[in-house]
């Protein structure tokens, strides 16, 4: 089984596809950390070359290793990783590993879950599920404003709402692979379900559909 999960930042995805991944065994693949790692190796790269061809550098020799490196999940390297992911070449290196891991997923796995932007459009488009997960940008600004201040940051939470809001509208308006719903999502809006009201939708919405191909 594959399944699709996609939506803008802050929406929940991570801990969904956290539990998901659990429940049904799957092998889980955060894409987001792909585009975050070759920002990270864009901004450590100090030549001379555009930012452009740096991404595109960057994007072309990445190794499973860079996913690992530190500081992936922070707000200056998101905000790079979203100016990365408008750049078609960029996206163009980083198609065939999410798609392998889909149809070789590690670890002796059945299934995988991928969540990104464009899974359920570009990189999986025949997923068995497909998922969209949305949420008010007020509430994933607070959202990412109490896991920041979690996370002992001192950030102010206009300041988390005007980042997301620049973020989001990049990751929308991009025209390769913007952030859009495929038509055959099941849409999921969470800005007023806690994270447990969340995975009981999705898992009803999963098995429903897995009962549906099996009868
Ligand atoms: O989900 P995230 O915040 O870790 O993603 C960081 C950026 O990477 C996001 O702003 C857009 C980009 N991204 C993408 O374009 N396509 C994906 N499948 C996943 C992430």
């Amino acid at each position: 089984m594959i399944i699709a999960l996609d939506g803008p930042s802050a929406a929940g995805k991570g801990t969904l596809a956290r539990r998901l991944a659990g429940h049904y065994r799957l092998a889980l693949l955060d894409t987001g950390l792909i585009y975050r790692a070759v920002a990270a190796r864009t901004l450590a790269d100090d030549s001379d070359l555009p930012e452009r061809e740096r991404a595109i550098a960057a994007a072309r020799s990445l190794r499973a290793d860079d996913l690992a490196r530190p500081g992936l999940r922070e707000e200056g390297v998101g905000a790079m990783a979203s100016k990365v992911a408008a750049i078609p070449e960029v996206r163009l290196h980083l198609v065939d590993f999410q798609k392998n891991f889909a149809k070789h997923p590690p670890d002796g796995k059945a299934g995988a879950i991928l969540d990104g932007r464009d899974i359920g459009t570009v990189i999986c488009p025949n997923a068995d599920v497909k998922i969209f997960l949305t949420a008010s940008e007020e509430a994933r600004a607070e959202r990412r404003f109490q896991e920041l201040r979690t996370g002992g940051s001192d950030t102010i939470k206009a300041r988390v709402l005007a980042d997301m809001r620049e973020r989001d509208a990049r990751d929308s308006a991009r025209s390769a692979a913007p952030l859009v719903p495929a038509a055959d999502a099941f849409v999921l809006d969470t800005t007023a379900l806690s994270a447990d009201q969340v995975f009981d939708r999705v898992v009803a919405h999963v098995d429903a559909v897995r009962a549906t191909r099996n009868s």
